[in-house]
């Protein structure tokens, strides 16, 4: 799978994981806190191995440094409302309110990646390359997912 259907697969997973999350109400508390935890592991991977693999080979030539920027500064703003949002109580309007402007942003953020940048991005990055950043892209967001799965001590104790 090349680098722009891989990064497309993540986009699509966390938009329904966005939805699933507004569709909650206020006092299902354990499936939003679930589900939140989920979308923030999710995109804050997705952001640090989309910058190693794919901007950082942008952000390096002339072409196309001015949109590796710009993503780089909307995936630490993300982070940023991620992180802040989780100090919220789940069971608030206001968490809920937050979340919305988060996954505005969040939403926009991946239609520019697939509908301006990847068109741009095709006609730099050759074919081959490409697909080997996809490859990249998947292996090295699994290492990293599963370095930061909570730890089940139960499990780890239990041999
Ligand atoms: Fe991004
Ligand atoms: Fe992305």
């Amino acid at each position: 799978m090349n680098i722009y259907d891989r990064i497309k697969e993540d986009h699509d997973n966390a938009r329904e994981v966005i939805k699933q999350i507004k569709d909650t109400s206020n006092r299902a508390e354990k499936t939003r806190h679930e589900l939140f935890d989920r979308l923030k592991l999710d995109m804050w991977v997705h952001h640090k191995v989309e910058e190693a693999v794919f901007y950082s080979h942008l952000r390096a030539g002339k072409d196309m440094h001015g949109e590796a920027m710009e993503a780089v500064n909307e995936h630490h703003t993300a982070n940023g409302l991620f992180e802040e949002l989780d100090t919220f109580p789940v069971n608030s309007e206001e968490w809920l309110m937050k979340f919305k402007a988060l996954s505005e942003l969040v939403e926009h953020h991946m239609e520019e990646e697939e509908e301006k940048f990847f068109p741009k991005a095709k006609k730099i990055i050759p074919k081959e390359v490409a697909e080997l950043m996809g490859q990249r892209f998947d292996s090295r967001k699994r290492v990293v997912m599963a370095a930061l799965e909570p730890l089940d001590v139960e499990e780890l104790t239990s041999v």
